[in-house]
Formats: structure tokens, sequence, C-alpha cells
């Protein structure tokens, strides 16, 4: 039996918690003993407006619960905003041991209408809005050599979706910072992973179809928790969760083809070999850069 998963004594920071996913994960680690800063701006999907009400209805959701939390309205999208989120947890629990990097936004749009505005404004909040509040709260974490982070990255980073460009590229950016913040956080205990979900809020109820009353956020929430744990010992991973399913995404690169040293292959030697440069019947999964450069060593060393 596995033990019982407990976060006392954990101070927990949750981006957009004031609705949908973020919701969900707040109320789950304050339920298991985490004191929780409840952060979201309260504005609208395409990220404009703002309002306290989204966040102060989840604090007395948790504080009626018998939980602790408090509530933080800050932007993610600046630094200031970043800070004052982390400043929050400092204020009024003393430190930080887990961050979820969940607040978001969409402006979909078809790439040859796409406005460089609605790149800037999604980027901000997703990619640079997790910098924001990462950056102060790995500085506390390395100091106290602890530390769980959780990014939530999109099937539309990982493999693309129409109209989607700017969400895209900010959610495959996220896989990129969870990656390194992994390598240079594992001396000081500090674990980061990344998670596509899929569940039915207000962000994407026009969008899932017939699915959608099937795939519910609390069904990614056990996942979620779980990579925030101390029991979770699990980094540089990407999980995909919704509806029910709980699995992995990976980014692998296969052998592909060696041309040897001797001399430079001709265009039509790729075109040649294209089967086996694109066969990914085996494939390792690098962690880090040297693994590749490893792979590549074994080659280069005959
Ligand atoms: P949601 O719209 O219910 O939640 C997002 C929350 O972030 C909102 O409460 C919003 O007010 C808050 N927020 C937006 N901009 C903010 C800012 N600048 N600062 C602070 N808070 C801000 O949508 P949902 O679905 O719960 O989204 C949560 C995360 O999951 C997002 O990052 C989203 O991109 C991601 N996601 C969701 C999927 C789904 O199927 N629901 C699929 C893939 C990714």
């Amino acid at each position: 039996m596995t033990e019982p998963i407990t976060f006392d004594g954990r101070v927990a920071v949750v981006t957009g918690a004031g609705g949908g996913l973020g919701r969900t994960y707040a109320l789950e680690l304050a339920r298991r003993g985490a004191r929780v800063v409840v952060n979201d701006l309260g504005g609208a999907v395409d990220g404009t407006g703002a309002s306290q009400k989204a966040a102060d209805v989840v604090v007395d959701e948790i504080v009626d619960a018998g939980g602790e939390a408090v509530a933080n309205y800050d932007s993610v999208a600046t630094e200031e905003g970043g800070a004052a989120i982390i400043q929050t947890a400092l204020d009024a629990f003393d430190t930080v041991d887990i961050v979820i990097n969940n607040a978001g936004i969409l402006r979909d749009r078809s790439f040859a209408k796409m406005d460089l505005s609605d790149v800037q404004a999604v980027i901000d909040v997703h990619l640079k809005g997790a910098f924001n509040v990462s950056i102060p709260a790995f500085r506390i974490m390395k100091e106290k050599s602890y530390g769980r982070f959780v990014f939530t990255t999109s099937a539309s980073g990982l493999f693309g979706n129409f109209g989607q460009a700017n969400y895209g590229a900010a959610k495959a950016g996220l896989v990129g910072l969870s990656n390194v913040i992994a390598i240079e956080g594992e001396k000081y205990n500090i674990k980061s992973n990344a998670v596509a979900p899929i569940a039915k809020t207000r962000m994407t109820e026009d969008l899932l179809g017939p699915f959608a009353d099937m795939v519910q956020p609390e069904q990614v929430t056990p996942m979620v928790v779980y990579l925030c744990s101390e029991a979770n010992e699990g980094t540089h991973e990407i999980f995909t969760v919704g509806g029910g399913r709980y699995g992995r995404v990976f980014i692998g690169t296969n052998q592909g083809w060696f041309a040897g040293t001797e001399e430079i292959p001709s265009v039509e030697a790729v075109s040649e070999n294209l089967g086996t440069i694109r066969d990914i019947s085996d494939y390792v999964v690098p962690l880090n850069n040297n693994d590749e450069i490893m792979l590549l060593g074994q080659m280069l060393s005959g």
C-alpha cells in the first residue's frame, strides 16, 4: 500500500487557480495539508480584463473546507507580477516548496491572419509568465534544497494544432524550460515536470466536441498533485493526462543513418537513406545534450 501523500508544512503557489484546472489543483493540495497561494488575474479567456473574484472564491472554498490559502491577483505576465506572487507566499507562509505554472489564455487565429500582438500576449502569459514566477521561486528552493515545479504544456505545443501557432510555440517552450530546470535543479532536490492536460474548462468547452463532458479537470488533478509531492522522485518528464488516461509523452531520437566521416555525403545519398534517417523503430530518450552527443560519440568511435 502506498503511504498517503500529504503536504503538511508545504507551501504551494498555483497560478491561474481561480477556475478550471488550477482551482482543482489548489483545492486538492490544500485538502492534503498544503498552504496555498491562489493566484488569478481574473480576466477573460483572451486575457482581457481583471477581477479579484476568481481567486477570492477559491480561497473561500479552501478556508471553508478547513484549509489554508491566500489570494494573489497579480498577472504572471510581468516581472513585477511574478515577483509579487512569490512575495505573497513569503509574506503569508514564509517559503515556497511547490509552483504549478498553470495560468493561461487563448488568442487563436490561423497563421496567415495572426497578429503579433496576439503572439506577444500569449507568449507573455504562458512562457514569460512561467519565467517570471519560477525564477524567484527557484532561488528560494535552491537555498532550501527542495522544490517541485509543474509546467502546463499542451498537445497543441507537443504535436501542433490548427490556429494555435502562438499558443503552440509558448507551450512547446515550456517543455524546454522545464527540462533545463530539471537539470539545474537536480542537485538541490528540485524536480520539474510538464503536464499536457485535456479537460473541459471555460477555455476548451467549445473545442472538445462530443468528449467534453467525459473529460473533467478533477481527472487531471491526481497526476499534477503527485508530481508536486515529496514522494515524486521523477523529473524531466512530460505527462499527458485527461479523461481517465494517464500517459507519458517523450522526446526521443533514433539511431539514424551514420554516413561515416571519410567523405561528406551527397544530397542524393541523403535522399536514398531517408528511410533509415526517419526510422523510429529503435530510439533513445536523451535526458540532456550529452546523452545525444554520446550516441554520436559511439558512432564516431566505431
Ligand atoms: P481557464 O481559463 O479556466 O484557466 C486559466 C486561468 O488562468 C484563468 O482562471 C485565468 O483567469 C488565469 N489567468 C489568465 N491570465 C493570467 C495572468 N496573466 N495571470 C494570472 N492568471 C491568469 O482554463 P484551463 O483549461 O483551466 O487552463 C489551465 C491551463 O491548462 C492553461 O495553461 C491552459 O493553456 C492549459 N491547458 C488546458 C487544456 C484543457 O483541455 N483545458 C489543454 C491543454 C492545456
